[in-house]
């Protein structure tokens, strides 16, 4: 069983694995769309994290994991729990790079926020979004720390990728930071 992971299961990996390989899917874009009231905000004042939405042309970098051989059920069933808030579990075809020899993942499972989860918030204007991730802080700490760990990895992993939704928010949230800071300081 594999899991690829394209928001923060790149970066906080707290469960166990096999294996990992980078790589991306086809079909989706990654978004902010998603509202977070268990880990990056709180009922009443949800963070937003990513979730992924169709898109033709769209391309999403990421790592998929190879859950540990007779262990599967029992880490699936720990993820189920990470990401109970509003999202459901999919199969997708998975391209590792560079194109790995046999076995590859081929088909993994992901966790995705589609547009019917009550946390869904949807599309928004980027200086909005950018503001709410600003803001907004949960029981797994601030959404800006969530943004920036991804944008990190996400530089990592797959430097020629140019997720322009993902980049242009760290910047706007980093000029929003770097802004009340200022204020704060005098
Ligand atoms: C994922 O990382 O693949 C799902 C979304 C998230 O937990 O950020």
């Amino acid at each position: 069983m594999w899991v690829f992971g394209y928001g923060s299961l790149i970066w906080k990996v707290d469960f166990p694995y096999e294996e990992r390989k980078i790589g991306f899917i086809k079909g989706f874009s990654r978004r902010f769309w998603q509202g977070s009231t268990d880990h990056r905000g709180v009922p009443g004042k949800p963070g937003r994290v990513v979730t992924l939405v169709e898109d033709p042309e769209g391309c999403v970098w990421g790592v998929a994991y190879k859950l540990p051989t007779g262990r599967e059920q029992e880490v699936k069933r720990y993820l189920d729990y990470r990401e109970k808030g509003g999202y459901q579990v999919i199969a997708v075809t998975f391209h590792p790079r560079p194109p790995a020899a046999a076995p590859q993942p081929g088909q993994t499972l992901l966790y995705i926020g589609s547009q019917d989860n009550p946390d869904y918030l949807g599309p928004a204007p980027l200086e909005e979004i950018a503001n709410q991730i600003a803001e907004c802080t949960g029981p797994s700490g601030r959404n800006a720390e969530y943004l920036f760990e991804l944008a990190d990895a996400v530089r990592t992993i797959a430097p020629e990728d140019r997720d322009s939704h993902l980049f242009s928010l760290e910047g706007l949230v980093r000029e929003r930071l770097q802004k009340s800071e200022r204020l704060q300081t005098g």
